[in-house]
């Protein structure tokens, strides 16, 4: 009883925050432009029904790993740390260059960060807070003392640009932070939920697959996204609205008291239907989907450090994150800036 009380004593006493964050968006645009001369759609129907304008899109030679030792980078200079005093990096990421080595262990390689741990996580558009919660257990348990914690996916790469339900959609990016101890403020609550049962909303499907009897018999398209948006449409708003409550409730807040929301950014018409659901207004809720469309887990990470560069976040401020994603899972943090 004692122990349970005194870690938990020790728990609270820890707090954890951003120290500083990075982005990567390369440097091709996709605009809906572009994306008419590919399949049959236009700027008008793609810009009502979700608010993206254009999108990034990774050059040929630009690997997953690449964007998030980018953003890792910037991030470090931010917080003016230097790599070898990072002993964690996690990765978010549903597209790693390759099943292994992971994309956390290319980071760092490439940034010299060499007394880390690494390992990537993967859930899908949600991976920033699962992984941005994840980190932070290891630096209040005092397994870790400053991470790194990076979203970067090219997903691109698991588009069927044949298919105009999702090509219109999507984008490639990457965003980081360095968590470490913070005297005040820092995250003050954690929420992370999944709905399994609801899997097949969103996969990612592999048409023929590698094995001894099948030899010269695997088709040759490669695994691509199919969704069922209208499904994941309802989904994303209850599932974000819900995650909201439960994470006000932990950090024991009211709606009142948020400054800002980031949610993920997936489309203009799921974050006007969850700032209704909640009565918010949505002139707090930091929005950029229309420059880089939905970057995966990558979108949070990317629209927090624009709401931070953009002073729509200032310190004391009551930031709330939110997120859902394939799988499902959905995810909620509140940071006190
Ligand atoms: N251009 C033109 N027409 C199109 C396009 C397109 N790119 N895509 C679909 N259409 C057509 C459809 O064929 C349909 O035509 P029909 O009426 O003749 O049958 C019509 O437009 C309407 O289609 P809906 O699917 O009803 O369009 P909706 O208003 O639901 O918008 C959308 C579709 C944008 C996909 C929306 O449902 C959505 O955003 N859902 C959530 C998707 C999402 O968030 N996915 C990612 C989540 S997980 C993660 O982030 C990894």
């Amino acid at each position: 009883m004692f122990l349970k009380r005194s870690r938990k004593r020790w728990l609270k006493m820890v707090k954890v925050g951003i120290l500083g964050q990075g982005i990567y968006l390369p440097s091709k645009k996709l605009t809906n432009f572009d994306l008419e001369k590919i399949v049959e759609t236009s700027d008008e129907w793609i810009r009502t029904r979700t608010g993206i304008k254009e999108r990034r899109i990774a050059a040929v030679h630009e690997k997953t790993s690449d964007m998030a030792s980018k953003a890792a980078l910037q991030a470090l200079k931010n917080a003016k740390i230097s790599s070898e005093k990072i002993d964690l990096i996690v990765v978010a990421t549903v597209t790693p260059d390759s099943s292994f080595p992971s994309v956390a262990c290319k980071v760092q390689k490439a940034i010299g960060a060499k007394k880390a741990a690494a390992f990537d996580v993967s859930a899908a558009c949600s991976g920033y807070l699962y992984a941005l919660t994840t980190a932070k257990q290891y630096i209040q348990t005092g397994l870790a003392k400053r991470a790194l914690v990076i979203a970067a996916d090219r997903f691109s790469s698991l588009i069927d640009w044949k298919d105009r339900d999702t090509c219109v959609l999507f984008g490639d990016g990457a965003g980081a932070c360095v968590l470490g101890p913070v005297k005040s403020g820092g995250i003050t609550a954690d929420f992370l939920q999944a709905f399994g049962d609801q899997g097949d909303l969103m996969q990612v499907i592999a048409e023929g697959a590698r094995g001894p009897f099948n030899l010269g018999k695997v088709t040759a398209k490669l695994p691509y996204v199919v969704m069922n948006g209208q499904g994941l449409f309802k989904v994303a708003v209850n599932s974000m609205a819900d995650a909201i409550e439960k994470v006000l409730k932990k950090a024991k807040i009211k709606k009142e008291d948020i400054d800002c929301i980031v949610p993920h950014q997936a489309n203009d018409r799921i974050i006007s239907a969850v700032a209704k659901k909640l009565n918010v207004p949505k002139e707090k809720i930091f929005i950029n989907i229309d420059k880089y469309g939905n970057m995966s887990a990558a979108s949070i990470a990317v629209a927090l450090y624009e709401a931070q560069k953009s002073k729509k976040i200032k310190k004391g401020d009551n930031v709330v994150l939110v997120v859902f994603g394939a799988g499902l899972v959905s995810a909620a943090n509140v940071i006190k800036w």
